[in-house]
């Protein structure tokens, strides 16, 4: 069994990391070298924010060099993503400072900012032949207990990553979800002229 192809079926041409892009549950065996780890956290640390407030950090344990960090984190997530997310290469816990230190007045980009770090992160990942699966499902309050997070931090979003498997190994429910064709709603009922609700013409 060979590794699924995922790849978007697209209207308009995309750049190839986007369109390979999907979130797997099979990931190989295999060891993520430090120095790509690196560009993967130099990617987000790159990625915009609202006044450059860079309102992210993130929690990583590497299954193979660090395996009882691995385990506190894949403790936290919720028994269906355990399930997969246990083979990956890499945990991830991104965390948001929702509040700056010092500051009177919330960061309202919080969220948005660590989103767009993860995809940059992502797509970096892409680029070193590496995937990511990104998880809502994990124990916030666990992950703030178990990994000693902060009050004024707050855990926004989880992600397995590792190299791409064939699905062979995975249990047939997991399977089944992992051969699904991919799927998005059509631009025409998201792209809109300065009317609300009215498809911009070019894609109707
Ligand atoms: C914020 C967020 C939370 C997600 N949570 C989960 C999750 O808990 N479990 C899971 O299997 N997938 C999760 N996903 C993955 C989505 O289901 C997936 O991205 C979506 O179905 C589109 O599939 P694709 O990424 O393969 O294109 C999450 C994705 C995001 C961005």
């Amino acid at each position: 069994m060979s590794v699924p192809d995922k790849r978007a079926e697209t209207s308009y041409p995309i750049n190839d990391l986007l369109a390979n892009r999907w979130s797997p549950r099979a990931f190989a065996d295999r060891a993520i070298p430090p120095d790509v780890l690196g560009s993967l956290f130099e990617a987000a640390r790159w990625a915009p924010s609202s006044r450059n407030m860079q309102p992210w950090r993130f929690a990583i344990a590497d299954r193979h060099r660090h395996p009882d960090q691995f385990e506190v984190i894949l403790s936290t997530l919720m028994e269906g993503n355990r399930a997969w997310a246990q083979h990956a290469s890499l945990l991830l816990i991104a965390i948001t400072e929702p509040k700056p230190a010092g500051s009177d007045r919330p960061n309202t980009y919080a969220q948005y900012d660590v989103g767009q770090a993860i995809a940059h992160l992502n797509i970096q990942a892409m680029a070193c032949g590496l995937y990511m699966h990104q998880m809502g499902g994990f124990r916030r309050d666990l992950a703030r207990e178990r990994l000693a997070i902060p009050p004024q931090f707050e855990p926004v979003v989880s992600a397995a990553i590792g190299y791409l498997a064939p699905p062979s190994a995975l249990p047939e429910d997991i399977r089944a979800r992992e051969l699904m064709p991919r799927s998005r709603h059509p631009l025409s009922e998201l792209v809109f002229t300065a009317k609300w609700g009215e498809t911009h013409p070019d894609y109707a």
